[in-house]
């Protein structure tokens, strides 16, 4: 048995594909090409401990297995993040990530993600991002899912826009020293509904949600109340 086997790590089951767009949860196998490919301007988490490296580069390709090691470890119910590889025609372009603080409860999702420099403006990044927002969306019940772009990431900013995000507001982060104005984008689960017809994606599948579900602490899809992914307060808060 190996760890890309659900049975044992039901994350590896995860699929989310739409045509000839997938995103499915990297294997160790996968983990040299993601470190390959990654370019420094993906920009990494800075509680990462990165260590005995020194170029652009190699800080990247560090971080990156970093963050999927960190990412698997620490998921839980209450804080959890899904890196999931994107592949188009099976050729490996980017990663696209989920998170999310106290789920069950607060129903937020974050995104982020980043393509190679070589699979840019050619529509991967939103369509990976759309991808991410039926997994959010239909997937786990989310209500919102909010995206943070450094003031001035045309192509990030581009994503969102595309997708029907709403601005809703700013802050200001110290980045590698440097005081970075970083612009929030929500998208609320209603206008999803009302622009997802015009993402230009096939029809979207997933497979493998209900084990994931669990493991983020959802209960199954068939054993969910209806409640048309409004937030259900629990008896205790
Ligand atoms: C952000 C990123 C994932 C976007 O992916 P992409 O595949 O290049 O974007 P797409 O081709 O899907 O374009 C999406 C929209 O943004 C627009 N766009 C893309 N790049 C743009 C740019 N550099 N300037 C202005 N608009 C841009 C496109 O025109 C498109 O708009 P449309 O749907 O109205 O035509 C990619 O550029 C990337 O990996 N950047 C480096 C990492 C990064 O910054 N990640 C985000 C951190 S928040």
């Amino acid at each position: 048995m190996s760890c890309a086997d659900p049975s044992l790590w039901p994350l590896a089951g995860l699929r989310v594909r739409a045509g000839n767009i997938e995103l499915r949860p990297p294997t160790d196998e996968d983990l040299p090409a993601l470190a390959a490919l990654v370019p420094p301007e993906a920009g990494h988490d800075p509680s990462l401990p990165i260590s005995g490296v020194t170029t652009p580069g190699e800080v990247a390709a560090q971080a990156v297995l970093r963050q999927i090691w960190r990412a698997r470890a620490e998921l839980a119910p209450t804080q959890w993040r899904i890196c999931l590889a994107a592949y188009v025609d099976g050729v490996l372009v980017g990663q696209q990530d989920l998170m999310a603080d106290d789920f069950p409860r607060r129903r937020i999702v974050e995104t982020s993600s980043w393509l190679g420099a070589e699979h840019r403006r050619q529509g991967h990044g939103k369509a990976m991002r759309a991808l991410a927002l039926h997994l959010a969306f239909e997937g786990f019940g989310a209500v919102a899912v909010e995206s943070q772009s450094a003031e001035g990431n045309d192509a990030a900013l581009g994503v969102t826009r595309s997708l029907g995000y709403s601005p809703s507001g700013d802050t200001y982060e110290v980045h590698d020293g440097v005081v970075t104005h970083m612009l929030w984008s929500r998208l609320t689960r209603e206008r999803w509904a009302l622009h997802r017809q015009g993402y230009g994606l096939a029809q979207v599948e997933c497979e493998g949600v209900d084990a994931c579900r669990r493991l983020i602490g959802l209960p199954p899809v068939e054993a969910s109340p209806v409640n048309n992914g409004k937030r259900i307060q629990p008896a205790s808060a």
